[in-house]
This record gives C-alpha cells, structure tokens and sequence, in this order.
C-alpha cells in the first residue's frame, strides 16, 4: 500500500523527461554499492580503505550523461583518484542513478561526492538539487573549482531498489563524481524513520587527531566521515589507547576510533558550538 504511490510518482517524474540510469552494480558482500562517476576503466580497489569502486561506464541501460576528466591544475598528489572524473549530464530536467537489490524497508546512508575540477573548461560553478526518489534531499551549490563536497542522508528505504536523482534548476549542468550506499541497522539513528529522513550537516572527531586523519571504512564498519577538528588553544585534547565502552543501548555505533579521543573545557572557557538551521 505505502510503496504504490512512491512507485507511481517515481514513473510519472521519469516520464516527465530526463534519463532513469540503471546502475547495474550490485552490493558486495559487505551490502555496500561505491561508484566512481564518470570513470571508464574497470573496478579498482582502494588501498587505503580495501573498498572497491565501481565505474558507472557501462553499468547503465541507456546512454544519459557524459564522462569528464577533471582539468589538471585541480589534481593534487593527495588527493584520491576517484575524484579525477565526473559524469555531467548537459540533456534532461532530471538525471537519475537507480540502485538496486536492497533490502526493503531497511535504513540507509546514501553520499554523493562532488568535486567541479573545471571539468568542462567553463569555469562556470554550478547550483543543482538532489533528489533521493521524488523527495527533496539538498541544494549543490559549488564554491570553488577544488572543493570537495559530500552530501549525505541516512533514509528508510521502501522498496528495494533507491533513485538519487540530480535536477537541473537553471543554474548550471549538474555532475557528479561519486555516490555511495551503505546499508545500517534500523536500530540506529532513531530519528530517520518511513516518513523523514536525516540531512547531515557535519560529522567530527574531536580531539588529538592529525588534522588530514578522516576516519571511516574501515575504522567504522558503517563509512561514515568523521572529520577531524583540532584546537589545543581553545580545548583541552585528551586520548587514550585503552578500550572504550558505548552507551547502552547504542544509538549511534560511533566506532572506537572516534571515542578514543576527546576534548574536555579548558580553564573556565565552555566548549561552545553553533550552526545555521536550513529548511
Ligand atoms: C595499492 O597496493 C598495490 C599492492 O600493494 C600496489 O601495487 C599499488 O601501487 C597501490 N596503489 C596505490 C594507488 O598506491
Ligand atoms: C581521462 O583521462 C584518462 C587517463 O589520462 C584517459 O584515458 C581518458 O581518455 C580521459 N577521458 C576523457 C573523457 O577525456
Ligand atoms: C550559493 O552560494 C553562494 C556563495 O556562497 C551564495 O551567495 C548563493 O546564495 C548560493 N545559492 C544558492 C541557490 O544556494
């Protein structure tokens, strides 16, 4: 009964126009999908994070998009290769990725990664939304040709399949460089239910950390980001080696790595932290 309508909307917007993409990838064993966008060799595992990156090449039905090399002043030697290409899609209102043999009902992390790189020669940064299916999910907005932006939601999904869609809004071609699905257990993050999902805003690791050391797969079995943020000035950074315990029941399965640092106020400075709501 829940899914027809789903279902139903989802025919009508691919009918309205736009490509529907058929990523044939599937889940590894680990129910992760990892997609390389715009790349067009063939599987290539990380070394640092053991994960497999699929190319989208070829893993579609039908032909929408097309496959770009980021311009060569925007590579920097460390930065991981699966930002050197982006899929664009010039043609169609409404660009979808559909990934498929999931597990209905079941919670999801969904990231798409985006790196503008001047792939086109414009030098024109684009604004775009994202859809996850026909909800609403978060608006693109490039600020520089180098920045990395990874837009993420935590979402119950209703049917076993998923649609992340880019919508172009007139304000320049939508591309993206990558999209990652992870599947959870429905016993986390409480807040993402059948009927809202969860936007992030930022996720940190606190404490003495080096400052390029992002934790994720596969120091946290589920891949989420965790950024480091280091202020010794301001807090007082504590570690420890030893093991540490969770809150029971655990909410958030935030992994050891990220607990096993910390900050705590210093003199009678508070710790203070502040962020814009967005609708
Ligand atoms: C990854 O590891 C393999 C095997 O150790 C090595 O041959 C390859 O050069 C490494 N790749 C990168 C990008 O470091
Ligand atoms: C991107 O770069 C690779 C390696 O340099 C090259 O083989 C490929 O043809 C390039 N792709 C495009 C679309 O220019
Ligand atoms: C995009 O970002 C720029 C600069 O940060 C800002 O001025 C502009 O209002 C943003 N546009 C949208 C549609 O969010």
């Amino acid at each position: 009964m829940s899914a027809t309508p789903w279902l139903l909307l989802l025919c009508l917007a691919g009918a309205a126009g736009g490509g529907v993409l058929q990523a044939r990838a599937q889940p590894d064993s680990k129910g992760f999908i990892t997609i390389d966008c715009g790349f067009e060799g063939e599987t290539v595992v990380d070394n640092f994070t053991t994960l497999a990156f699929v190319p989208d090449n070829g893993e579609f039905t039908d032909d929408a998009g097309t496959c770009h090399n980021i311009s060569a002043e925007n590579i920097t030697p460390s930065m991981g290769a699966t930002w050197y290409n982006v899929r664009s899609f010039p043609a169609g209102a409404r660009n979808c990725y559909t990934l498929r043999s999931l597990v209905p009902g079941l919670k999801y992390l969904v990231r798409a990664r985006f790196k503008y790189g001047n792939y086109d020669g414009l030098n024109r940064l684009p604004i775009f939304d994202l859809h996850i299916g026909v909800n609403y999910w978060h608006t693109v907005n490039i600020s520089s040709p180098e920045a990395a932006k990874n837009v993420e939601a935590i979402v119950v999904v209703p049917d076993d399949f998923v649609q992340v869609c880019l919508i172009n809004t007139g304000a320049g071609t939508p591309f993206i460089s990558g999209l990652d699905l992870r599947p959870l257990k429905n016993t986390i993050y409480p807040q993402a239910t059948k009927a809202q999902g969860l936007v992030l805003l930022a996720r940190f690791n606190f404490g003495p950390t080096d400052k390029y050391d992002v934790i994720r797969y596969p120091h946290d079995p589920h891949d989420r980001f965790w950024f480091p943020w280091v202020n010794s000035v301001l807090w007082r950074e504590m570690s420890t080696t030893r093991k540490v315990h969770n809150m029971n029941p655990d909410l958030f399965e935030a992994p050891p790595a990220v607990l096993r640092t910390a900050i705590s106020p210093r003199n009678d400075i508070q710790i203070q932290f502040s962020w814009e709501p967005q609708p």
